[in-house]
């Protein structure tokens, strides 16, 4: 061989297992790549089940919170109209003697004294003029008892629309006012509740998502207003351009900055354990995005908190949500 063919083979040799090193380097990378990708997969899975499970959790913390202002609310219309029925079993045993009576008599073309006597005489025992009466009031107290019963369970279906799970024309007036009515037994004889409503047209959107977002802001501005003297929460409703505002205003404990900034972080909270899921906001925020809106808060410490909702009247189609 001569020295030109000779440099050409070593030349070739080596350009070949520089080749071979750089298909197997590759080869190695593109394996890595897999299995780094089919890593990556898996624990997006997992964040997605964790952040449902979040949900859930979350979703039960405002069950509970509805749940025992519900019993609440039920428990003193149930207390008496269980007790009415009681009193009307009653009047209505001393109302059929009347009636055997009356029956047995029916006959007769003139009663005599003694028949008259014994007329007069249940008449009084009985206590019938009494019973006659009290049962129109025992009535009526019941009725309104029922109705009262009647509103609650209407305001938490309306609340809760659980079925719903598409896009709707939502009446926010009506979330805000069902969810306010859902809350009464943590607002009543405490909080003033002023609210300034504007009629407003109906929004797209999921109506239990956006009473439940209403739900988590006023029930952390009760928390916030604990120790304050004259609770007061407003509420504002408006158009500006094409979006509805809302603004619910509390005079609470307000904000430090650093609590501004994590506000909407997943479990953030500065209540006790068991006091606090630290979801709430977690969750509006996402829910308000997910609605092409945006939630935005101003605080001040000792001063209070004011969130600020903007939903859009009309959904853009085109516009893909990266929220999970
Ligand atoms: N209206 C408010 N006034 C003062 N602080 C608030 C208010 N709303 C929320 N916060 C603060 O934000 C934190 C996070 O709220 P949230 O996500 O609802 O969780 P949680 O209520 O379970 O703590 C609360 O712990 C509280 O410190
Ligand atoms: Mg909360």
């Amino acid at each position: 061989m001569s020295d030109e063919a000779q440099a050409y083979k070593q030349a070739y040799s080596r350009e070949k297992a520089a080749r071979l090193e750089a298909e197997q380097l590759l080869d190695d990378k593109s394996r890595e790549l897999f299995l780094k990708n089919q890593q990556l997969e898996a624990s997006n899975k997992q964040l997605k089940e964790q952040h449902s499970a979040l949900m859930r959790s979350e979703k039960m913390a405002t069950l509970g919170t509805l749940s025992a202002g519900v019993a609440h609310e039920i428990n003193n219309p149930l207390a008496f109209v269980y007790s009415n029925l009681g009193s009307l079993n009653g009047y209505v045993a001393s109302y059929q003697k009347l009636l055997q009576l009356a029956q047995s008599w029916q006959d007769n073309e003139q009663l005599s004294a003694s028949q008259t006597e014994q007329l007069r005489q249940l008449i009084e025992t009985e206590d019938l003029a009494f019973i006659s009466e009290d049962i129109i009031g025992l009535l009526a107290d019941s009725q309104e008892g029922l109705d009262r019963m009647k509103d609650i369970v209407q305001n938490l279906r309306r609340f809760a629309h659980s079925q719903e799970t598409g896009w709707e024309d939502v009446n926010l007036i009506e979330g805000l006012e069902s969810t306010l009515k859902i809350l009464n037994s943590q607002l009543k004889n405490t909080v003033i509740v002023d609210k300034h409503f504007e009629a407003l047209p109906p929004v797209p959107g999921k109506a239990n998502e956006l009473n439940q977002t209403f739900l988590n802001i006023i029930v952390n501005a009760c928390h916030a207003m604990k120790d304050t003297e004259r609770p007061q929460l407003r509420i504002e409703t408006g158009v500006a351009g094409n979006e509805v505002l809302i603004k619910i205003t509390d005079n609470g404990c307000g904000m430090e900055e650093e609590v501004i900034q994590s506000l909407f972080d997943p479990f953030f909270t500065t209540k006790p354990v068991g006091e606090g899921t630290g979801m709430g906001m977690s969750i509006s925020y996402s829910i308000i995005k997910d609605h092409q809106g945006r939630l935005q808060v101003a605080s001040k410490p000792g001063i209070g908190t004011r969130f600020d909702i903007y939903l859009p009247l009309e959904r853009n189609e085109n516009t893909v949500s990266d929220s999970f």
